[in-house]
């Protein structure tokens, strides 16, 4: 059966949503000034100018739920569930989100999910699969301390990745829910193009991987559209992975989806790997630019390699700038 399906159970919607970043910000300059690099080749071939480094995976995790608790009006008392899309795990055992659970003082279970830059969309199916099953209420996390796992002197990774955090409550509701259709997908023969051993750095063939990410993003998203049975005009925003700038402009303009309907937030965070959606959606959120109504494409791909879209109409809370 594919990894794809159109649910129609009991539903949920998001209602509240919070972010976090280490205050550390390292620019472009700060490379310049130590690798063979320049700010114009970063600038021009990734799209990022600065990205932050530092905190813990947990640490950034736990801000970014609190205030995603904090907007829907909940505790942690509240809460069936976390789950923490994370590549940058603090430990190898325990999960970090044992940790989140205790210290925000969630009720129910906790555990981690890696899906790598996918991670937050997968998260996000498998907390509407478990809404539908009977759960009232979960916290979904995507959180990375990337800058751990990038060797610093490697210019082919150093300038890509950053650290960050994006979270999102999700409540079940009385009707379908916000979730139209979803996307999952794993080519696992090709995940020596980007991987790091545990203790190592990560290495990745970029070429590859970039080639490969603009056909999956650009396949899962047609996938998960023709499930919810609409097309690419009907999207008023498409919250990609946040990898490198010229990936998201040339799957969008194979969607034909100009860049004002593109949320992005990569040229001051970099690659957050799971964290880079929440931390899109959330921005695009504060910024108004999401209605009651619209139609929101979430599309992922990353080390595995992994891959995941998800077509929401938004039927949560709003924020009052776009009241
Ligand atoms: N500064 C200057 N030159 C750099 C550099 C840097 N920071 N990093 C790499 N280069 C060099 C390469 O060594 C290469 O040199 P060579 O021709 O002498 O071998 C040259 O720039 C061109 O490399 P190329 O691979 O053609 O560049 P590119 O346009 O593909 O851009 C990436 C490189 C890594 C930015 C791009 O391939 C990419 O973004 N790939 C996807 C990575 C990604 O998103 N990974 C995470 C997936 S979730």
């Amino acid at each position: 059966m594919p990894a794809s399906t159109t649910p129609a159970r009991r539903g949920a919607t998001i209602s509240g949503w919070g972010t976090a970043l280490p205050p550390h910000v390292v620019t472009n300059a700060d490379f310049e000034a130590r690798l063979d690099t320049t700010d114009e080749w970063i600038t021009e071939r990734t799209g990022i100018r600065e990205r932050r480094h530092g905190s813990s995976t947990a640490a950034l995790a736990i801000e970014a739920g609190r205030a995603a608790l904090d907007m829907a009006g909940l505790t942690g008392d509240d809460i069936d569930l976390v789950l923490l899309a994370t590549t940058s795990p603090d430990y190898q055992i325990p999960s970090t989100a044992s940790q989140v659970q205790d210290e925000l003082g969630i009720r129910g279970g906790a555990c981690d999910i890696n899906a790598a830059c996918s991670g937050f969309v997968y998260g996000l199916v498998q907390a509407h699969g478990l809404i539908a099953m009977g759960l009232n209420r979960v916290l979904l996390i995507g959180a990375e301390t990337l800058s751990r796992l990038t060797d610093q002197e490697d210019r082919n990774t150093a300038i890509l990745f950053g650290d960050g955090a994006g979270a999102v409550v999700l409540e079940a509701t009385d009707d379908a829910g916000q979730l139209l259709a979803f996307d999952l997908g794993s080519d696992g023969s090709a995940r020596k193009l980007l991987d790091a051993p545990i203790g190592g750095y990560m290495q990745m063939n970029g070429k590859e991987v970039f080639r490969r990410a603009v056909t999956v993003m650009v396949q899962s998203a047609n996938t998960s559209l023709a499930s919810a049975g609409i097309s690419a005009d009907d999207l008023a925003l498409v919250v990609p992975h946040q990898a490198n700038i010229r990936i998201i402009e040339a799957a969008c303009s194979r969607l034909n989806v100009d860049a004002d309907r593109v949320a992005t937030v990569l040229a001051t965070t970099g690659n957050t790997s799971s964290a880079s959606i929440p931390l899109a959606l959330v921005d695009a959120l504060d910024s108004g630019r999401v209605k009651k109504g619209d139609h929101v494409l979430l599309v992922g791909f990353g080390a595995g390699m992994s891959w995941a879209s998800a077509v929401i109409r938004w039927t949560g809370h709003l924020p009052e700038v776009a009241s």
